[in-house]
């Protein structure tokens, strides 16, 4: 057996194919079979994506501290080198020349034993301090504001000596947590936002102001929520009472603040005026609960780009059993559109991955409301040729006189497994429709949606990325909806349209092939 210790190196290291020292590389290899055994299971896992960013095995949560340096992105994330489940977090980390192909790095962040980190170095984000990174990130338990210094590389980090460099919330206040620093700077100054909350009020933002980043002056609330959107339960972030990773941010001419309350991850845009941020406008960034905890940051062409945590939607006994759990987002650029909310787009460079393409024009796509003899809507009539599970769509829907259309995806030869992309006109609601996505026991069947108002005779236009069990949707460049979904039958592959209650027009339809960004599903 290999020890979870080994596996701890072998996982971050050996699997990747290099970064063990010569000494435990010998070490390891004894157990260098069972390291094979479980890379050629995570290489032919069918569920597991083939060009969004994953951790080399096991788990992983919430993007850490993604920033530019040196004309490469590096993202950190978090991640358990143990197993695939969410225990003893560090920070796994890897870097990109373009967003789209990654390069595993060594842990950048693990637990000191006796330290204010522990139990593990929670989430947390990334600056350049002058000429050195720098990562800040709670500790826990209890949950602390710890830092590390990195060389220029950012391959090596040194926790400071004096950690937590924020012991406590405000005296006097009974937080709900405190943590998932976020840290600017503006002149001399830098600027430290804490997500944190109060029982019974709602969730808010601590801001702290310091000159060097070690000593810490508490503000004010940058930002808090009200009594009146609290929601019945138990777990405070849940309710809104706690808000996880709050990332803050200029966006145009605004200033924009996204917050994590379970499953949902809120923006606001607003004023920034004295160190206060007054929101004027607020939405979800996705409208669905797979994608969580989502984080920013600003490139060398002056966008900013959104990553974020692409939960599963099976159970953690299926999590466990696979080997790896969890999956990063691709990178959405963020920009203000027309009428002042929040635009978001996949980032151009995706287009790096795309091979074959196929285009139809004008198709009528219209289809009756009668179950077909299993029970299921059929609503795949419209069936291209184009077949597969690692596939980029544009499609532009005349919606005319139908009541919903939408695309059918993963399509079973018979229809026993498929799933709805589905614009409710009436509704004005897009979904993705999951109750017969699979055959398998185990799985989220839950439809996921939310609203999507389109302007009198705006067309529907879908963006979408399917990558084995991972669908990420773009929707007229102004709402994402990302899902999970485990098709069990290795030819659920196929693809079609639908309009429903009446006649819908598909004006185009494009399909690319998309490439792998490794041969084995390992990422790197
Ligand atoms: C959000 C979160 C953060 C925390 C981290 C721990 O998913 O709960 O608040 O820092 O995950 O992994």
């Amino acid at each position: 057996m290999v020890s979870r210790r080994d596996f701890l190196g072998l996982s971050a290291a050996t699997l990747l194919g290099g970064g063990l020292t010569r000494s435990r590389r010998t070490a390891a290899g004894a157990q260098a079979a069972e390291v094979e055994a479980l890379r050629k299971r995570l290489a032919a896992d069918p569920q597991r994506p083939r060009y969004h960013l994953l951790p080399p095995a096991y788990w992983m949560n919430d993007p850490n501290g993604p920033i530019f340096s040196k004309g490469q992105c590096h993202m950190f994330y978090q991640y358990n080198p143990q197993g695939a489940f969410p225990e003893s977090m560090h920070w796994g980390h890897a870097v990109s020349a373009d967003l789209v192909h990654w390069k595993h790095l060594p842990i950048a962040l693990a637990p000191t034993p006796g330290g204010p980190d522990k139990d593990g170095c929670w989430s947390g984000c990334a600056v350049i301090d002058g000429e050195v990174p720098t990562l800040i990130y709670t500790g826990v338990f209890p949950q602390v504001q710890c830092l590390a210094r990195g060389d220029e590389g950012l391959l090596t980090w040194r926790k400071f000596a004096s950690n937590p460099v924020v012991a406590t919330p405000p005296q006097g206040m009974e937080t709900t947590g405190f943590r998932d620093p976020c840290v600017w700077r503006e002149g001399d100054e830098w600027y430290l936002a804490i997500g944190s909350g109060i029982a019974g009020q709602g969730g808010m933002v601590l801001l702290y102001r310091s000159r060097d980043l070690i000593h810490w002056d508490y503000l004010h609330l940058l930002c808090k929520g009200r009594k009146e959107e609290l929601l019945p339960g138990k777990d405070p972030v849940s309710r809104g009472e706690m808000w996880e990773c709050p990332d803050f941010f200029p966006l145009g001419e605004k200033h924009a603040l996204l917050v994590s309350t379970q499953g949902t991850v809120i923006y606001s845009l607003g004023a920034y005026v004295n160190q206060y941020f007054r929101p004027e406008r607020q939405g979800k960034v996705d409208l669905g609960d797979a994608y969580y905890a989502a984080r920013s940051m600003g490139d060398e062409q002056g966008r900013r780009i959104l990553w974020g945590w692409i939960r599963e939607g099976r159970s953690d006994a299926a999590q466990r059993a696979a080997g790896w759990a969890g999956v990063m987002s691709l990178p959405r650029v963020l920009t203000i559109g027309r009428g002042g909310a929040l635009s978001m787009t996949p980032a151009p460079e995706l287009e790096a991955l795309r091979g074959k393409d196929h285009q139809f024009h004008d198709l009528p796509v219209s289809q009756s409301l009668d179950p077909s003899p299993d029970g299921s809507l059929e609503r795949h009539r419209s069936v291209f040729s184009r077949r597969g599970d690692s596939l980029e769509i544009q499609a532009e829907f005349d919606l005319g006189s139908s009541q919903a259309a939408g695309l059918t995806v993963r399509v079973a030869p018979h229809g026993e497994e498929q799933t709805s992309i589905i614009y409710d006109h009436a509704a004005a609601q897009l979904r993705v429709e999951r109750d017969h996505s699979s055959l398998a026991p185990d799985v989220d069947r839950a439809p996921q949606g939310g609203p999507l108002a389109l302007a009198e005779g705006e067309t529907l236009k879908l963006h979408v990325f399917l990558d084995a069990s991972v669908i990420e949707i773009f929707a007229n460049d102004r709402s994402c909806l990302t899902s999970r979904i485990y098709p069990s039958r290795a030819d659920s592959l196929g693809l079609g349209a639908f309009g429903l209650g009446g006649e819908a027009r598909l004006k185009s339809l494009h399909i690319w092939e998309l490439h792998p960004i490794s041969p084995n599903r390992l990422t790197t």
